[in-house]
């Protein structure tokens, strides 16, 4: 398999997760699928939020309607693994990550600076959730998670990118990066201030 650092070449986050992280997430490998599970869900959902309150907006309307497609497929490939393992999807948890996160999406009426901030912090959700899997491929016994959690690193750090170059169709390309960099450095502070949960892929 050929070595792919998508969390050092593209996704730029300032804090790496506590190496702990995988050790414990290992050993609640349940939980972790079922996390997993809802964050598909929560990524699709989110696709499709994005269509109805922009449908004026061509391109990411074309492109929201692949991503709904290939995140809910992601969602399926989880509940494979669950299935596999004889468990299944269990409850929705809250996701406290990224509700501290969406709590930078500015409100107001600038429209496309909030479609902004909205596919920013999307993007960067897809990144700390690929560095995650990257951690998962290279540390768990189970090779058919190593397999299963490389792929959809590729995968979401291919979302990071879209992400932000579909920011830059709507804004202009320095107050995306501007905006960018803001974000990553408030995203570090919420990964700092969150105790790295067993049980939780953020
Ligand atoms: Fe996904
Ligand atoms: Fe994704």
């Amino acid at each position: 398999m050929s070595e792919l650092q998508p969390t050092k070449t593209i996704l730029r986050l300032h804090l790496p997760t506590d190496p702990r992280w995988v050790n414990v997430a290992e050993k609640n490998i349940e939980d972790i699928l079922v996390d997993h599970a809802y964050c598909e869900q929560k990524a699709a959902t989110s696709a499709i939020s994005l269509i109805v309150k922009y449908p004026d907006k061509t391109r990411l309307v074309e492109e929201m309607t692949d991503l709904v497609a290939e995140e809910w497929s992601h969602f399926e490939r989880v509940l494979e693994q669950l299935k596999k393992r004889g468990y299944g999807l269990g409850r929705n948890r809250p996701d406290e990550y990224v509700v501290e996160l969406a709590k930078h999406i500015r409100k107001g009426n600038k429209r496309e600076r909030q479609l902004m901030d909205h596919l920013l912090v999307n993007a960067l959700i897809e990144a700390r959730s690929c560095e995650r899997f990257k951690l998962l491929w290279k540390n768990i016994a189970d090779e058919e998670l190593q397999k299963f959690y490389y792929e959809l690193m590729v995968s979401e750090a291919g979302h990071y990118v879209s992400f932000v170059k579909l920011a830059k169709e709507y804004m202009p390309a320095e107050e995306v990066d501007a905006r960018l960099n803001e974000l990553l450095e408030i995203e570090a502070n919420i990964i700092k201030n969150l105790e790295p949960r067993p049980d939780r892929m953020h």
